[in-house]
């Protein structure tokens, strides 16, 4: 008898089989708003180059930015529908579909980045997170960008009185559009992706946003005055569509889980630096004039914003309150 036995021959072949079939490709599609060099796009790209390491190549994260697949508008029902697996919204646009994440975007609610940091990584966090089930989402994390600032078309805003009759283009969310009524400008709610048309039309005359999206969007060049403020926090929810999820074997799931911690902290250690990098790109554009708050102006700002707090204590509840005070003090 020669010295192969076809059994052998044809169990081999089989496990073969099984093992093209357990590193068959996984593609995962994440659509997001921003441009590339955000903390945003910088993070995602980490975490699809970290993913791809820890699966041998096996699952391929595809990068979809600026808003070329999806906007603001339609991203959140197509991670529902799984037209696209994953999106990282920030959380002002999660809070229109879960109210108690408008916690995250109430105006001067952090301090500085390590209160944004205990509320993103501690119990805030987390309930939030926890939240979503109640969806076809999985929520894998909060990733970091950075405070917001505002720009204004023809003046610099110093003052509450200073927002009067402006109309400001924002992101969807109850709490943000109280932020605007309380100091009585007017509001529109608008796609990232649209701002800066509406900015060269003159529809809206004001915004807010982070030196990032400020700079890599070229709002100013309808923009001339901003104004350092650092008045809020604008951060992401991580999504992943929960068929898509729950569709994967444990192994997968734990490399993407172990990916997007590894990202996070990447993240959480370089959106500052994002940012700052940002920060000198505008102050080296003469045509921007800067102009940053005192104390007692933003002292200012947070007295005639107060209101907010006990209008969102009744939509996110006071349990999710006093862990943000007690993060504060
Ligand atoms: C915005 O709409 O202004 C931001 O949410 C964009 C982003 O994703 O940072």
């Amino acid at each position: 008898m020669i010295g192969f036995d076809i059994k052998e021959m044809a169990s081999d072949t089989y496990y073969d089989d099984e093992q093209e079939g357990l590193d068959e490709q996984i593609i995962i599609r994440l659509s997001y708003v921003t441009a590339e060099n955000t903390p945003k796009g910088r993070t995602a790209s980490r975490f699809a180059t970290l993913v791809e390491d820890k699966t041998n190549g096996q699952v391929i994260v595809h990068l979809f930015p600026n808003a070329t697949l999806y906007n603001d508008k339609n991203e959140w029902k197509a991670v529902q529908n799984g037209n696209v697996e994953m999106i990282a919204p920030a959380t002002a646009k999660i809070s229109e579909h879960y109210p108690e994440w408008q916690i995250l975007d109430l105006p001067f609610a952090f301090p500085n980045y390590r209160a944004v940091e205990a509320a993103y990584e501690g119990e805030i966090g987390e309930t939030l997170l926890e939240e979503l089930d109640r969806s076809n989402v999985k929520g894998l994390d909060l990733w970091y960008n950075g405070f917001k600032q505002i720009t204004n078309r023809d003046y610099s805003i110093k003052t509450p009185d200073d927002f009067s009759r402006l109309h400001f283009r924002t992101m969807p969310g109850e709490v943000i559009q109280e932020q605007f009524n309380q100091l009585n400008a007017s509001s529109s709610t608008l796609p990232f992706s649209k701002t800066y048309q509406n900015l060269e039309v003159n529809f809206v005359d004001a915004q807010e946003n982070t030196l990032s999206n400020i700079n890599t969007k070229k709002f100013y060049d309808y923009q001339q005055y901003l104004t350092i403020s650092n008045h809020g926090y604008l951060g992401y929810g991580v999504l992943i569509n929960r068929d898509f999820w729950n569709s994967l074997s444990p192994s997968i799931q734990k490399a993407i889980n172990d990916s997007i911690s590894e990202a996070t902290d990447w993240g959480r250690r370089h959106a500052i630096e994002i940012n700052d990098q940002h920060a000198r790109a505008l102050r080296s554009n003469k045509s921007l004039d800067i102009y940053t708050l005192s104390a007692e102006e933003r002292a200012q700002w947070f007295r005639t914003l107060q209101p907010l707090y006990d209008k969102t204590r009744q939509t996110v509840g006071s349990d999710l309150m006093k862990e943000l005070n007690q993060i504060k003090y």
